[in-house]
Formats: C-alpha cells, sequence, structure tokens
C-alpha cells in the first residue's frame, strides 16, 4: 500500500479513538503532558512539541490552545508544524508510524483501564474502542486481530444491585466474544452454555462466514451436537420466562448475595486485618460470583487440603491447577455458592484454626 494512504488511514483511526471522552479521561489520569504549561524558557520548537504532545493523548485542538493559551488557528498550526519536524527528523516509514499509533492506543489504554475497570460505562465503551482501533491498525500489518473474550457465567450475581452492563452491549466494534452459560441460572445438570461471536472471519477456503458459525461447525464435529434434551429443558425455562431470566432469578440472586456478605464478615470477624496481617494471609474482596480467593503464606496443595479436611474438617479449593505457569501454590479458593448460611459460619471457624495454625508453623520455621 502507497505509504501516504496508510498515514491517512492511521490518523482517521486514531481520530476515530480519539474521542471527547478520552481527552478527558486521559486528562484526569495521566500526570504528563496534559498538565505541562509552557514556560518562558521554551523554545518555539519544544512548544511546537508540546503541542503534539497533547494531540497525541487526545486533546482536541480547541483544549490544545486554552492549554497553551493561544489562538485555535496556532494550536493547529503548531501540531502540523510538529508533524512536519518529526517527519523530516525521523524519515518515518509506515511501519514508524504503524508503531508510533500502537504506542499512543497503549498509552490511552493505561489511562483509561483504571475507571474502566471499576465498571464506568463510558471508559468501557472507549475502552473497546481502543482495542478495535488497535485491531483495525494490527490488520493493516498482518491478517491478526485482538478480541476480547468476556467469559461471564456470575454476571447475574453481583454483590450489590447496581446495574453493570456486559461488554458485549457496549461493543458497536464487534472485539467482543461473549461466553455465557445456562449452568448457574438455569440448571447445572444441563451442561449448556451459549457463545456470541459475530466476527467476520474467512473459512480456510477463502469464504466469508461468522466465527460463531464457524464455532458450531466445530462443536458438532467435537461432540455430536448438544444434547436435544438439555437444550429442551433450557428452551422451556427461557419460554416459559418471556425470555427474561434476571426476574425469575432473583430470589437465588438475593440468597448468593447473602451468603457471600457472610462468608466476608465472617472471615473479617474469625481474622480481623491486625491479625491477618501478622499471620500472612489476606483475601480478595469480590464484586460477586461464588468465590473468596485467599493467599496465604503456606503452600495450599492437595497435601494441604487434604490435611485441612482430616484434621479440621473443613475443605477448599487450591488454586494451582488452575495455573498453567506454576502460579497459585499460595492460594485458595472459598465456595460459597449454595452453602447453608450456618454451615458457612462454621467452616469459617474450622477454616480459621487451620490458617492460624499452618501459618504460625511456617512462621516458626516448620
Ligand atoms: C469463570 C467461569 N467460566 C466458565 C465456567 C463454566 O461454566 P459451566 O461449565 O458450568 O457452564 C465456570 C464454571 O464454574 C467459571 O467459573
Amino acid at each position: 500500500m502507497d505509504p501516504a494512504q496508510i498515514d491517512k488511514k492511521l490518523v482517521k483511526m486514531f481520530g476515530q479513538a480519539c474521542t471527547r471522552c478520552i481527552a478527558e479521561i486521559v486528562v484526569r489520569e495521566e500526570d504528563s503532558a496534559a498538565r505541562r504549561q509552557p514556560t518562558p524558557a521554551l523554545t518555539q520548537e519544544e512548544i511546537d512539541l508540546q503541542a503534539l504532545d497533547l494531540h497525541t493523548v487526545g486533546l482536541s485542538y480547541r483544549q490544545i490552545a486554552q492549554k497553551l493559551s493561544v489562538h485555535l488557528a496556532t494550536a493547529y498550526a503548531r501540531v502540523q508544524r510538529a508533524v512536519r519536524q518529526q517527519k523530516e527528523a525521523t524519515r518515518e516509514g509506515p511501519s514508524d508510524a504503524r508503531a508510533l499509533e500502537l504506542i499512543k492506543l497503549e498509552r490511552m489504554e493505561r489511562a483509561v483501564m483504571p475507571v474502566a475497570k471499576v465498571g464506568d460505562p463510558a471508559a468501557v465503551r472507549l475502552m473497546l474502542g481502543i482495542i478495535a482501533a488497535r485491531q483495525r491498525l494490527l490488520r493493516v500489518a498482518a491478517a491478526e486481530g485482538l478480541v476480547v473474550i468476556e467469559d461471564n457465567p456470575y454476571g447475574f450475581f453481583a454483590r450489590d444491585a447496581s446495574f453493570r452492563p456486559t461488554l458485549k452491549s457496549l461493543d458497536t466494534e464487534r472485539v467482543v466474544i461473549y461466553l455465557g452459560s445456562f449452568a448457574k441460572t438455569c440448571f447445572p445438570g444441563a451442561r449448556l452454555g451459549y457463545a456470541l461471536a459475530d466476527q467476520e472471519v474467512s473459512t480456510p477456503d477463502g469464504e466469508g462466514t461468522l466465527l460463531a458459525d464457524h464455532l458450531a461447525k466445530i462443536k458438532s464435529m467435537t461432540t455430536v451436537n448438544t444434547p436435544s434434551l438439555s437444550q429442551a429443558v433450557i428452551g422451556g425455562l427461557l419460554v416459559s420466562n418471556g425470555c427474561r431470566l434476571r426476574p425469575v432469578n432473583e430470589p437465588t440472586i438475593e440468597f448468593y448475595r447473602r451468603n457471600m456478605r457472610l462468608l466476608l464478615d465472617e472471615l473479617d470477624a474469625a481474622l480481623p486485618p491486625g491479625r491477618r496481617a501478622e499471620l500472612g494471609i489476606d483475601w480478595n474482596t469480590p464484586d460477586g460470583g461464588f468465590f473468596v480467593l485467599l493467599t496465604v503464606p503456606f503452600v495450599a496443595d492437595e497435601a494441604a487440603v487434604e490435611r485441612s479436611g482430616r484434621e479440621y474438617g473443613v475443605l477448599w479449593t487450591p488454586m494451582s491447577p488452575f495455573y498453567l505457569d506454576g502460579g497459585g501454590r499460595n492460594q485458595l479458593r472459598l465456595s460459597c455458592s449454595y452453602v447453608a448460611p450456618d454451615r458457612l459460619v462454621e467452616g469459617v471457624r474450622r477454616l480459621a484454626a487451620f490458617l492460624t495454625d499452618q501459618a504460625t508453623s511456617v512462621a516458626l520455621g516448620g
């Protein structure tokens, strides 16, 4: 492709990702260019570079003009001059331009990620836009794209009632593959789940199709179709509930919610912050789902779970089998999904005794 064409394409892609929202979030999050003001000591060339820097973090020309206390036209001219200077200086080819765009996108991603992680819908949408821009950018270079897999079997089971949209519902660019399960919301024994995969892909013989169709073919060949009885049961549940599973799950959602709160409260009461810090024990506070992850100062392997079961009468799940690279040796998982509350209280009491003994024995060099 003609380098000039690629340049134009890159600028367009970057422009799409640089919404006003990016500018606001980037400015808020990044303690860099956006906060710098020109100082009298700067040369004209340095101020041009500063304007370009502000442009790369997503500010509009109007915002750059405000930051530099100049007219809009001057801000534009400074950015253009800096681009020309940079091009002269680096003799930037298409691959350099692509690399630069990827750096910019990564920078935006780093700035937006903390806000997106707490579920801010605007930030999440932005994050998906950045991923899509990166995906398109990489496709210029190679037939390689990035996708986000949203594995969301616990989406209904948030610890509080605040509504979090799924990534897929915000995905206007078809970057997200969504995986759902009916095992938690309908009936575990049906062993039925689903994938939303509306990405366009090509088959080995060059034909265009949707990823979902491709996956369906692979699935039917590997498992010789999905049991029709399971499909009928789940289909029946969906139809008889107007295809809306959230309302019919309300009592279960409330039960799981109470159990998760109880587990966290009981852990906190059995091992208050000072005590657990002393023992080297910690745990996460999940936003929902069925599990709490504990970090412990001893190896939480099969031998440890056997000791815990035999001597203390409590079971948990070692985390190392969930890792491919040898991680999780000091982590264990507690499940609270369908445990009766009084058993949960008793389980935490026994677990705290086990953890305290193990941690103390490690501290004493045992
Ligand atoms: C994160 C996550 N994804 C997917 C699954 C698979 O769900 P299922 O096979 O029960 O449909 C599970 C099961 O517990 C899970 O924890």
